[in-house]
């Protein structure tokens, strides 16, 4: 490290090696520290670590750090179940207990939000859910094969960490996974994708010859059913008069219960993958449900029909957020019910903000409810938000959230 008189600072280079103390965890997991006013991020921390970090990547704002030697260990932090942990890249918290995971990221989500949004009345944000199970609850994994092995990528790297067991796998997939070794799959395939599906059978994929899964499914069943909940709670708690909107809808998981609670009122589901769609049409037929779905871009769908301020809108968008197109449509007139679920805090905190400032240019506010964290991916960064809102002429409420 060297003085800079231009920049009036320290100048790092990657390989610098320097003492810092966590002062908290910030998104994509990791912990923040700083050097001389430069903020160093470092994964597989905790908050009040006291550790000697290795600079591994240096940028103007930033400098991302690896640790070298935890000098004096954060209370908060507990043995890892998993012995690949922190070698393996799927898991990101295992050295903090799971009530402290929860806490941190429903933290995480409120700093994030206000940072979007300005600051925010405490009695908005519900208490945080948990999920029922904190170890075996994934329904969905993806192995890659080496030179006969298999095994899980390491961190940001396209070499394999060899396992035997995958402690956040559901059960059977982990006999599936010793089954798997003793096949010719592992001779010829280079990536396999496990899953188990809603009638709990288990299904073996080679990604390669097949492609990747083009079809989305939540991976955890035991938090899905408490997220299915608490989003039916909300949307039968308005008692709409008008249609449901199920933005996003993949196969239904939102649509076909909403619709058993409320079966007078249309439920129309807007999905782009094919595959979804048939598979929703077909859960609605079997079942009888006052529903439809349309196989659309959410953008797209919403240029062409004109919804009601009193239809119930859900947005349920991949990590990437929802399309600008579509911020920019739901926001520019007022709207009594939105609401919106989210697996990547980011993009939420960045459309809500566009939601937001769309609204004020049309006379309108944004007007927060409740904003609730559900966690749907223990041990890992992940987490699930669930956001209802409304869209109010400026004039009937004094606040903007
Ligand atoms: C997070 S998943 C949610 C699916 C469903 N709500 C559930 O709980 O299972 C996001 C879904 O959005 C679909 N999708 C992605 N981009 C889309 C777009 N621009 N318009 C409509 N659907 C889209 C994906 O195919 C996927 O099914």
């Amino acid at each position: 490290m060297a003085y800079s008189p231009a920049i009036g600072g320290y100048m790092y280079k990657v390989g610098d090696q320097f003492q810092i103390t966590i002062e908290k965890m910030a998104n994509r997991g990791k912990g923040l520290g700083r050097i001389n006013d430069q903020v160093v991020f470092v994964p597989y921390s905790a908050p009040q670590d006291v550790l000697m970090v290795k600079a591994t990547k240096v940028s103007k704002n930033f400098i991302d750090a690896e640790i070298v030697e935890i000098v004096k260990g954060s209370e908060l932090r507990v043995k890892p179940a998993c012995v690949y942990f922190s070698e393996c890249g799927g898991c990101h918290f295992q050295h903090l207990a799971y009530s402290t995971q929860v806490t941190i990221k429903d933290q995480l989500v409120k700093e994030t939000l206000s940072r979007a949004l300005g600051p925010i009345d405490e009695k908005v944000f519900l208490s945080p859910i948990a999920s029922p199970l904190e170890w075996n609850y994934r329904n969905r994994i993806q192995v890659h094969i080496e030179n006969n092995q298999v095994g899980f990528n390491k961190r940001n790297s396209n070499t394999i960490v060899p396992i035997e067991n995958c402690k956040i796998a559901e059960p059977a997939l982990n006999k599936a996974l010793t089954e798997l070794k003793n096949t010719d799959a592992v001779k010829n395939a280079e990536k396999i994708e496990l899953l188990i599906d809603k009638n709990l059978q288990v299904h073996q994929r080679d990604l390669n010859s097949q492609g990747q899964p083009v079809m989305f499914s939540q991976v955890n069943r035991f938090a899905n059913q408490l997220l299915v909940d608490s989003v039916v709670e909300k949307v039968v708690r308005f008692q709409p008069k008008a249609k449901v909107y199920d933005f996003y809808s993949g196969d239904g998981n939102f649509l076909a219960a909403i619709s058993k609670k409320l079966p007078k009122n249309e439920i129309v589901g807007i999905e782009l993958n094919p595959g979804l769609v048939r598979l929703g049409r077909k859960e609605i037929a079997e079942q009888k449900l006052n529903a439809n779905y349309v196989q659309s871009s959410v953008e797209n769908y919403l240029e062409t029909v004109s919804l009601n301020a009193t239809d119930t809108v859900l947005l349920d968008p991949p990590r990437t957020g929802c399309d600008p197109k579509a911020m920019f449509v739901l926001g520019s007139s007022a709207r009594k019910k939105v609401v919106y679920i989210s697996c990547e805090p980011t993009t939420l905190a960045r459309d809500l903000r566009l939601l937001k400032e769309t609204a004020v240019k049309w006379g309108l506010s944004l007007r927060l409810e409740t904003v609730q964290t559900l966690d749907m991916f223990p041990q890992t960064e992940h987490v699930e938000t669930v956001v209802e809102f409304s869209i109010d002429k400026i004039d009937t409420h004094t606040t903007t959230h």
